[in-house]
C-alpha cells in the first residue's frame, strides 16, 4: 500500500507488474481474494503531505468493490488510520474527513477488520462499528506519550508486525517481534 512517503510512479515502477495493482485507474488501490475471503487495500496517499485523504473517487471504488460482493467476508487495509489514536503529534496527520469511509464501512456488515499502519505502535479498537487495528513497525516506534500536546519522537522499542489468523469464527490477530529473542522455552 501507498503511505504518505511513498509517490505513486516509484511505486508503479517498481511493482506495477503485480497482476494484482492495476494502473489504469490513477491510485492504487486494489483487491485480492485469499481463502474465501476478499482483501481490500486502499491509497489514502495525498502525495507530498503527512496526512491522509480519500477523495469521493476512491470512496467510490471502495464502496462499488464491497457492493459487487455483499457476502464474501472482506477484510480492509489502508495506510492512515481514520481514528484519533492519542498520541497528538500522530493524530494531526490522520486520515483527513474520515466521515464518508466511516459511513460505507459501518454498513457494510461483510467487513471483519479494519487494518490501519502509519502510527507504528501496536493499537486496537474498534471503529464504525468494527475490529480495527494499527500495525507496529518493524523498525522504529512511535514514542507512546497521551499527553494531548505530544510531538513526534521515536524510539527502539522491540518493533513488529501483526499476523492475522482468520477463520471462520474470528479474526485474530498476533503481534509478532522483529527483533531476536531468546526462548521458546518448555511450559511445564
Ligand atoms: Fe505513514
Amino acid at each position: 500500500m501507498a503511505g504518505n512517503h511513498d509517490r505513486r510512479a516509484t511505486l508503479l515502477e517498481v511493482f506495477g507488474g503485480q497482476p494484482c495493482l492495476p494502473v489504469e485507474h490513477g491510485f492504487l488501490h486494489y483487491a485480492v481474494e485469499l481463502g474465501g475471503h476478499r482483501l481490500l487495500f486502499l491509497d489514502t496517499l495525498d502525495e507530498g503531505r503527512e496526512e491522509g485523504a480519500l477523495c469521493p473517487e476512491r470512496l467510490g471504488w471502495l464502496l462499488g468493490e464491497l457492493d459487487a460482493h455483499p457476502n464474501t467476508p472482506t477484510l480492509v487495509f489502508l495506510h492512515h488510520p481514520p481514528f484519533a489514536c492519542g498520541i497528538a503529534g500522530m493524530d494531526t496527520i490522520g486520515l483527513k474527513a474520515p466521515q464518508g469511509l466511516e459511513r460505507v464501512i459501518g454498513n457494510s456488515a461483510q467487513v471483519r477488520l479494519m487494518a490501519c499502519g502509519h502510527v507504528h505502535r501496536s493499537i486496537f479498537t474498534t471503529w464504525a462499528g468494527k475490529p480495527a487495528c494499527i500495525c507496529p513497525s518493524p523498525a522504529q516506534q512511535i514514542h507512546l506519550d497521551l499527553s494531548g500536546d505530544a510531538g513526534l519522537r521515536y524510539t527502539l522499542e522491540p518493533g513488529g508486525f501483526l499476523l492475522h489468523q482468520v477463520t471462520a469464527d474470528a479474526v485474530v490477530s498476533h503481534v509478532v517481534a522483529s527483533v531476536p529473542f531468546l526462548g521458546p522455552y518448555d511450559y511445564d
